[in-house]
């Protein structure tokens, strides 16, 4: 069993992404039994397929290295690292390219809501970037991808690259990649933004009030929780009275995911009573889970020497996992080395 998975260094973490990804990453690396393996890296080079500022980026990808050590991820036992060291993954891209068809990355539903109605000014990278994605976790031969509901076309996108090109360039029991399996945690699969129930949880909204970020300190996040959309209506006591209500339903599940409970039993509790009770209840359950990887955060930040020396051993080993991997896919390409 390998993991892998990979978070975009743009903007802070987020509770969408901690919930929608980052919980469920500690959580495997906690349960990972003898011989399986964990990596874990930042998409810096996802990050130059939209405009984006360099100092910005350096810093943010510093930033969500602290991140994700101050959620849990531990670096003797996990793998972490960003693209940008492990040069493999930008090779693998330009291999795969040849297998990738126009038509499977022109179905891409983030290509088309990012480049929206610009399509002619989105950089090239933009739209290859599925099949970077796909070179992220092919070159290590994952077999398990957490990740949040919105990436699982990309994942198909992978599953379908390696099986075109072991079909393609590979012998029947010789494949060169692993299809790997997507893993979408059920209930906190799209956290939704805090401003609309409809739209998700985004670095990239411009309302830093749609979000809680892990960076906020408990006064802004208690804030911001009492300042989401909600609706007049007391709770419903069961799942069905949310139907309709999509700012109810984002604030129950968000509830439910942080408590590890079903949104059934947060309702048995709270149905009947309005927004003046469960927000404060939400509210003190956010900073009490989120003040901790907080605090970790801030001082972690503090120490670029310690960030420095965790993301240069995680490459050192990423480079060695991915070696073989790569050989194999220039060597059946027929690609002289
Ligand atoms: P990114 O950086 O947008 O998000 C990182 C992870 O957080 C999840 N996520 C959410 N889950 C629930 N609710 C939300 N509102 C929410 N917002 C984000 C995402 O699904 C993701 O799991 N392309 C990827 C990064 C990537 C990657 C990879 C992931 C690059 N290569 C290889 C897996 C494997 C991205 O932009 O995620």
């Amino acid at each position: 069993m390998r993991i892998v998975s990979g978070i975009q260094p743009t903007g802070s973490l987020h509770l969408g992404n901690y919930l929608g990804a980052i919980r469920n990453w500690v959580r495997m690396q906690d349960s990972m039994e003898e011989g399986a393996q964990c990596l874990f890296f930042l998409a810096d080079l996802h990050a130059i397929s939209m405009p984006h500022v360099p100092a910005e980026l350096r810093r943010a990808t510093l930033e969500m290295a602290a991140a994700l050590v101050a959620c849990g991820i531990d670096a003797d036992r996990s793998v972490l690292f960003n693209q940008a060291q492990v040069p493999a993954h930008s090779e693998l891209q330009w291999l795969l390219n040849g297998t990738a068809r126009m038509g499977w990355l022109s179905r891409m539903t983030q290509f088309k809501d990012k480049s929206g109605k610009n399509r002619e000014g989105a950089s090239a990278a933009l739209f290859t970037y599925p099949v970077l994605q796909a070179a992220d976790v092919l070159l290590y031969q994952a077999t398990h991808v957490p990740v949040g509901e919105d990436q699982k076309q990309h994942l198909e996108l992978a599953r379908d690259i390696a099986q075109k090109f072991n079909n393609d360039f590979a012998s029947e029991d010789a494949p060169v990649f692993i299809q790997p399996e997507p893993i979408i945690p059920p209930q906190a699969a799209r956290i939704m933004s805090l401003r609309d129930g409809t739209a998700k949880m985004s670095k990239s909204d411009p309302s830093d009030m749609s979000r809680i970020n892990l960076s906020d300190d408990a006064d802004t996040m208690v804030k911001k929780i009492k300042k989401a959309k909600s609706d007049a209506d007391a709770l419903p006591s069961d799942t069905e009275g949310l139907d309709g209500r999509p700012e109810a339903l984002n604030l129950v599940a968000i509830f439910a995911t942080l408590a590890d409970r079903s949104q059934a039993e947060v309702l048995a509790e709270y149905g009947g009573q309005g927004f003046g009770v469960f927000k404060p209840a939400l509210a003190e359950l956010v900073v009490e889970t989120l003040s901790p990887i907080t605090t970790r955060f801030n001082e972690l930040l503090n120490d670029r020497e310690a960030l420095d020396a965790i993301l240069a051993r995680g490459a050192a080993q990423a480079r060695e996992i991915a070696g073989p991997t790569l050989a194999a896919a220039y060597r059946s390409l027929g690609l002289l080395r």
